[in-house]
């Protein structure tokens, strides 16, 4: 089909410069969400009924440069007949190594051991000198048994762990009595808000530990603190944070927790292909009058 007029997108943030580039060969880039056709939106960006409004009548779809879209009031999209879409598949994979770089940080003491080094403080190899556990053997609660939590059940498997997916609809009370590592793979929502929180947070051994590279907010942050202060659970591995990019400061002089920036899609390949899913959520909208594969709304 020719389009005499390109149609205007917004990019909230640089993005990758395939990305970029394959957006410029088919559309109009312009620097403010007022006025644009479609929006490329990062998941730092709130995009309520008020962004949708102030971007005008003429809006049309607003890729999600994520897979998760808590960061998006789907509502009001579907009331103005926007169609929202994500970026799922691409970033399985990635994530779910994240997962278990953590689970095997943790376990094995390495962001511990690395902190030690770099303080250059005295040492030898010693036989009892930071010892850590094996991830193989260990029951693994995955929490969602969606794309990323099946993939790091695969993955935990192939370390010898026993993983237990749990899904809408399972006991969470009882299976986090029984597991020794917990890892939270579900999308927030207000049903998952505070999911784990200081009553489930009691449940759970108090050799356990907690990986979450889902969302924050999934998560009570100052309970967490308070169980992993007091002894309740025996560590953390968090990619993302309740406040993010704030992380609870008591948080921070804890040496069973390790923690990175929300890294979990952060592979160049996997930003790229993450890229290309919201070109071609743009292309299917605003160029071919179809609905997206990866629509959410
Ligand atoms: C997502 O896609 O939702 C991740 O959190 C960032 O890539």
């Amino acid at each position: 089909m020719m389009h005499l007029v390109r149609p205007r997108v917004h990019v909230s943030e640089p993005v990758p410069r395939e990305v970029d580039e394959a957006l410029r060969r088919e559309f109009d880039l312009v620097g403010t969400p007022q006025g644009a056709d479609g929006i490329v939106s990062m998941l730092t960006v709130t995009v309520d009924d008020a962004y949708l409004e102030a971007a005008g009548p003429q809006l049309r779809v607003v890729a999600n440069y994520a897979v998760g879209v808590n960061n998006i009031d789907l509502a009001a999209a579907r009331r103005r007949e926007v169609v929202v879409a994500n970026t799922p598949d691409v970033l399985t994979g990635a994530t779910a190594e994240l997962a278990l770089t953590l689970m095997l940080s943790l376990l094995r003491r390495v962001g511990e051991g690395d902190r030690f080094v770099r303080r250059r403080e005295p040492w030898r190899f010693s036989l009892e000198f930071m010892l850590g556990r094996r991830l193989a053997g260990a029951t693994v609660l995955i929490v969602g048994a969606g794309r990323i939590g099946r993939e790091t059940a695969r993955l935990a498997e192939a370390f010898g762990a026993r993983p237990v997916l749990a899904g809408r609809g399972d006991d969470l009370d009882s299976l986090l009595r029984e597991a020794d590592i917990v890892s939270l793979h579900v999308p927030l929502g207000d049903d998952t808000r505070h999911l784990v929180d200081a009553r489930r947070l009691r449940l759970m051994k108090p050799t356990a530990v907690l990986i979450n590279t889902s969302r924050g907010a999934v998560v009570d942050e100052e309970a967490l603190a308070a169980a992993l202060h007091e002894g309740v659970i025996a560590g953390a591995g968090l990619d993302v944070y309740e406040h993010e990019p704030e992380v609870c400061e008591k948080l921070l002089p804890l040496k069973n927790v390790v923690l990175s920036p929300h890294l979990g899609s952060a592979t160049r390949d996997t930003r790229i292909a993450m890229g290309m899913l919201c070109v071609e959520a743009l292309r299917a909208v605003l160029l071919e009058g179809r609905t997206p594969a990866n629509a959410v709304t």
